[in-house]
């Protein structure tokens, strides 16, 4: 939640610096309380006051430009120490040099200082400068020291170059506040992969198999391990939704696919779960051109595919955490428990497609979380929720 969460934005010198104008609106409105610093040179493109009207505080340039409450409560020092997210941008060479190596010369670069928050800086100059190796390196020490880089992007540079620099659109900047404060970082340094979504198996050129999955609970998944810190892999089939921010993401199409996308990372994967619904069985072969309809009924030979979560629990190693998914229109409860013995998964999430409020289209689910010596029945409630209880639940 970010309401009542206290965001800086640290501004410096770019041409970009209007665009925070709109972060800053963004997150008043969304309940946040919002601090601007802004460098002299920021003052330049954009004036404190617009700021100041926007989020209803106190606009800081200057160091000593202090009321008498600030004589107690030393801004420079409580601003940092009690923000829950400190974004810098646009970030400047000359902002980033000077964070790079402790100098504290003015408001900004001295409030950065005692903040122990999660702080975000996105580079935002022309493409040459931003390609220098000395502003590379001094982007590269502070992604050491814990900085979340945030890429800027190619386009039309306000030098007239075109190329990379540019600061991206207000709406992922505040995705990325967002990402930094909705959930406690209680993910870092777990490597996660999760399969989403349909495979489709091919019958001709023309048609294929496939299944209602949309792929919104494997998404969900991903997106909320991606903002509780962890490092997420999101093996999907064709669906028709947008990568969550930070997640590397990988397309397949068939079960065959899944399976060896799948198959071929899992040894270095600490949390695997296997949300997505793999084909079970698929055409024996594929037509090279269009099957022509006859006269009379068909029928189409099927084999059989690999069961991509019994093979990760057969080759599960020391430590690793795996769960299924078990989709369901009767016995859920007894199918579900045969399912975790068979396929040797740690827990297994399981789904009565027939009960409103759960199932592939909807927003929303209804789970029973399955363990070995344990059931726990999930209330009705948001694809986001229940991924938050499902990965709470891994990781105890
Ligand atoms: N699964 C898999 N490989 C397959 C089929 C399913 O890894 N070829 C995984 C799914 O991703 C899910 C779990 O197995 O995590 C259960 O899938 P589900 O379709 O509910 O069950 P099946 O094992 O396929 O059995 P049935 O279709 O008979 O219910």
């Amino acid at each position: 939640m970010i309401k009542g969460k206290k965001i800086i934005l640290g501004i410096s010198g770019g041409i970009a610096a209007y665009k925070m104008t709109n972060v800053a609106s963004m997150l008043y409105k969304l309940g946040a309380d919002v601090h601007v610093i802004m460098t002299k040179n920021a003052c330049q493109f954009i004036t404190p006051k617009t700021f100041e009207v926007l989020t209803k505080n106190k606009v800081y340039v200057d160091t000593f430009d202090e009321t008498p409450d600030d004589a107690v409560n030393v801004p420079h020092i409580s601003l940092g120490q009690t923000a829950d997210c400190f974004l810098i941008a646009p970030a400047t060479a000359n902002i980033i040099a000077k964070l790079a190596h402790g100098i504290a010369d003015d408001m900004l670069t001295t409030t950065v200082l005692p903040a122990r928050c999660p702080m975000l800086i996105c580079p935002s100059m022309n493409g040459y400068m931003l390609e220098n190796q000395v502003v590379q390196e001094n982007i590269e020490i502070l992604a050491k020291r814990g900085y979340k880089i945030i890429e800027s992007e190619y386009g039309n540079l306000a030098c007239g170059y075109e190329g990379k620099g540019k600061l991206p659109k207000e709406e992922i900047l505040v995705e990325h506040i967002l990402n930094a404060v909705e959930y406690d970082h209680d993910m870092v340094g777990k490597k996660v992969m999760i399969s989403a979504g349909p495979t489709e198996e091919s019958l001709d050129p023309v048609r294929i198999l496939t299944n209602h999955s949309s792929g919104k609970m494997g998404f969900a998944l991903a997106r909320v391990a991606a903002k509780r810190g962890a490092d997420v892999t999101l093996v999907t089939g064709p669906v028709n939704l947008s990568t969550p921010l930070g997640v590397e993401r990988v397309d397949i199409v068939s079960a065959e696919d899944m399976y060896n996308e799948i198959t071929s990372r899992a040894p270095e994967k600490d949390i695997i779960i296997m949300a997505a619904a793999i084909a079970d069985y698929t055409p024996v072969s594929v037509a090279d051109n269009k099957i022509k309809k006859q006269d009379g009924d068909m029928s189409i030979p099927l084999k059989r595919t690999k069961d991509v979560l019994k093979g990760l629990g057969e080759n599960k190693k020391e430590g690793q955490f795996i769960c299924g998914f078990s989709m369901e229109t009767e016995n859920m409860l007894e199918n579900s428990k045969a399912k975790l013995v068979k396929k040797n998964a740690d827990m297994i999430c399981a789904n009565n497609l027939k009960v409103p409020g759960a199932g592939y289209k909807v927003d929303t689910n209804i789970i029973t979380i399955i363990k070995k010596d344990s059931v726990r029945e999930l209330p009705i409630m948001s694809k986001d929720e229940a991924a938050y209880e499902i990965l709470s639940e891994i990781i105890g």
